[in-house]
């Protein structure tokens, strides 16, 4: 089961009203959804998630609208509901635990799954999958992506091991690509505090889903999207994330357009880290319109 991270922060940081609007773009397991609609059960919340299998049994008397989108759509979505402005939006970004656990899509390196990764449950052949990126990309993209959206020092190497592996045999599962790092990293690494296949997993995952390019666009049509008065809550989990996220906001401070609710990051207390140990790398920081 997903376990939500920031979910009070999250919300009371959008100064809502029995009204509101509310666009969740990361619908997930609903946790950010369903608390809202308990407090205030008059609101209206319109949910995005690329992945349909997050509304599956999402049965509920709330006034909850799915969309199975991509939130880079978010403006289409609300055209389609006939939606001009929302009160407050949410990202919660990257991977709820259900799918890294249930997937069965290769999103976890000690579950040994066909190397997909997509955040879409059901892939069609014209897109983009994890085996696609490991087989076919050219050593250096390999490797600059590993860099780039892993910051794993190693990149060069593991890109290496995986086109050396690759003329051999076709790189089809996670335990596949799990024995290309291990054979590319030294002893030491694997002795590590995080696992070693870390990085690299995160990175492909990154660059299957054009994770950065769907957050960059979807702040930018989000807040275009949100009322004067209105909030985004924005949960990331990287570094590479948050550092879009705050450059982002910065720059629709400095041109008067908004107001940061929080000058400084907001983390999960101690209590929240102890009893939900993800909850450690997520940053929460909120955007008003004015
Ligand atoms: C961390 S989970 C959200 C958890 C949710 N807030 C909860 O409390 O249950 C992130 C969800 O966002 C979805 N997601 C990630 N990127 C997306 C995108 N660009 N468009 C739509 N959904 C996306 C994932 O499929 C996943 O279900």
């Amino acid at each position: 089961m997903h376990r939500t991270v920031l979910l009070n922060e999250t919300i009371e940081g959008l100064n809502l009203n029995p009204k509101s609007l509310v666009v969740d773009c990361t619908f997930g397991g609903g946790g950010h959804s369903l608390e809202i609609c308990k407090k205030y059960p008059g609101v209206k919340i319109i949910a995005l998630d690329q992945d349909s299998s997050a509304f599956k049994n999402k049965k509920t008397d709330y006034k909850i609208i799915f969309h199975n989108e991509n939130f880079r759509s978010i403006e289409r979505v609300l055209e389609k509901e006939g939606i001009e402005q929302a009160d407050g939006i949410i990202f919660d970004l990257g991977l709820s635990s259900d799918q890294l656990e249930n997937s069965g899509r290769g999103f976890s390196f000690l579950k040994n799954e066909p190397l997909l990764m997509t955040l879409k449950a059901n892939p069609t052949s014209s897109d983009l999958t994890a085996q696609d990126v490991v087989n076919t990309w050219s050593e250096k993209n390999l490797s600059d992506i590993i860099y780039g959206y892993g910051e794993e020092k190693f990149s060069r190497k593991i890109a290496k091991g995986m086109v050396d592996a690759r003329q051999k045999a076709k790189i089809e599962t996670t335990f596949d690509l799990v024995k290309i790092i291990s054979g590319a990293v030294p002893g030491l690494y694997k002795r590590g505090r995080i696992h070693f296949a870390t990085r690299t997993f995160q990175a492909i995952r990154i660059a299957v889903n054009d994770e950065l390019g769907a957050l960059a666009e979807g702040l930018d049509k989000g807040f275009k999207l949100l009322k004067i008065g209105g909030r985004m809550s924005v949960i990331s989990f990287h570094s590479l994330e948050d550092r879009i996220i705050k450059r982002f906001f910065r720059e629709k401070v400095a041109v008067g357009e908004a107001r940061l609710i929080n000058k400084k990051v907001i983390l999960a207390s101690d209590n929240e880290v102890k009893n939900n140990p993800r909850s450690r790398s997520a940053k929460l920081r909120i955007l008003e319109k004015i």
